[in-house]
């Protein structure tokens, strides 16, 4: 291939923003299953965060010991596709596609294995195709692991990438949805389809809030990973579900101190049960969330759109924690 060399956002150590450089990379040859993509846009998630840091520092046995393995960062990625591997023929050039790559989407140009990657769909651009797959497809499997059905109701904690996906498909699963975020979200939340929602700030599940009843939801969605266990557990019904999805334990365990917590305490009678989420990469799934998108069924809410240069201001945003809805660098 005659292309260019790219640029790409690349990391040689753990640390903040200021550890990430801009390089001139080769453009790689895809090998046969592999297809090599213009990156127009990436979306931005905690996880970027995490592994800019490698904490908590169990990733780093995933992920490198020393320095992060993946040289170019980035898990969302959305653009077009310049060449495909000799085995590829599910993808052409040309193509608009999207997915949750293991790294390499903070650059200018992609070379992945092709069956992570889906069609775009035309009326979506590569922006909001970017904030689609790690985000939603959390929310959607979070849902999934608790069994939501209609006339449930669920308490949805936290409104930002995979919040404000998880108050959308709770409700499109006929369920009543309460959400607890933060007050710049609680319009939006609303608008999303909770029926209910209120500012952590005000409302503190610990503080057995008139507000959140105990015993009351089928579902709980931790996505903030704040709360005592103990505080959500007395707030679900009988037979009710807590899903970890975040957890904040700690520098060195990170969310597996939370779940090792709960393991120990149990769901405390009355078929109450607590389960971690460990989110999977699922195409299908994607490409599903994007065909709804399309639709007009599930809004993407994008709170603001970075150039690429300004990658490292965007991480330093994110990693201060108070995203509503999703951020994105464009190309
Ligand atoms: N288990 C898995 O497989 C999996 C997969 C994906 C993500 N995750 C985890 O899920 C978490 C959320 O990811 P994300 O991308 O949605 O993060 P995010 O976009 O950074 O979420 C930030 C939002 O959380 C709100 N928030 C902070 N503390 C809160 C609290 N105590 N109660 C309610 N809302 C609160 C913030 O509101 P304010 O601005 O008002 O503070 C902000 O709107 C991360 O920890 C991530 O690592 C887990």
């Amino acid at each position: 291939m005659s292309h260019p060399a790219g640029t790409a956002w690349t990391q040689q150590k753990y640390g903040g923003p200021e550890t990430l450089s801009t390089d001139t990379l080769p453009i790689s040859e895809p090998g046969p299953a592999e297809v090599t993509i213009q990156v127009e846009a990436a979306g931005l998630n905690a996880a970027d965060v995490h592994l800019m840091h490698g904490e908590p520092l169990l990733l780093r046995l995933f992920f490198g010991l020393r320095r992060p393995r993946a040289k170019v960062p980035g898990r969302d990625v959305s653009g077009t596709v310049l060449a495909v591997g000799s085995s590829v023929h599910s993808l052409a050039p040309g193509d608009a596609v999207f997915g949750e790559i293991p790294g390499g989407a903070f650059a200018t140009h992609a070379t992945v294995p092709a069956d992570l990657l889906v069609r775009r769909p035309a009326e979506l651009s590569a922006t909001t195709a970017a904030s689609i797959a790690l985000a939603g497809g959390t929310a959607e499997q979070a849902l999934t692991l608790a069994g939501v059905t209609a006339g449930n109701r669920v308490l949805v904690i936290s409104a930002g990438g995979v919040g404000t996906f998880a108050i959308q498909l709770a409700a499109a699963r006929g369920a009543e949805v309460w959400a607890l975020c933060g007050s710049r979200a609680l319009t939006l939340a609303r608008e999303l389809g909770a029926s209910q929602a209120f500012d952590y700030k005000a409302v503190d599940p610990a503080a057995e809030s008139p507000e959140l009843p105990a015993g009351s939801f089928d579902t709980i969605l931790d996505i903030a990973g704040v709360s005592p266990l103990r505080s959500l557990r007395r707030l679900l019904a009988p037979g009710g579900t807590l899903v970890l999805v975040a957890g904040n334990g700690g520098r060195v365990l990170g969310p597996i101190g939370r779940i090792l917590r709960a393991m120990f305490l149990g769901g405390g009678g009355g078929g109450r049960r607590i389960k971690p989420l460990a989110a999977t990469t699922q195409p299908e799934l994607s490409a599903k969330l994007a065909h709804s998108v399309a639709e007009n069924e599930l809004r993407v809410v994008i709170e603001r759109e970075w150039p690429f240069p300004q990658l490292p201001a965007a991480l330093s945003h994110m990693a201060d924690g108070h995203a509503v809805g999703k951020h994105v660098v464009t190309m």
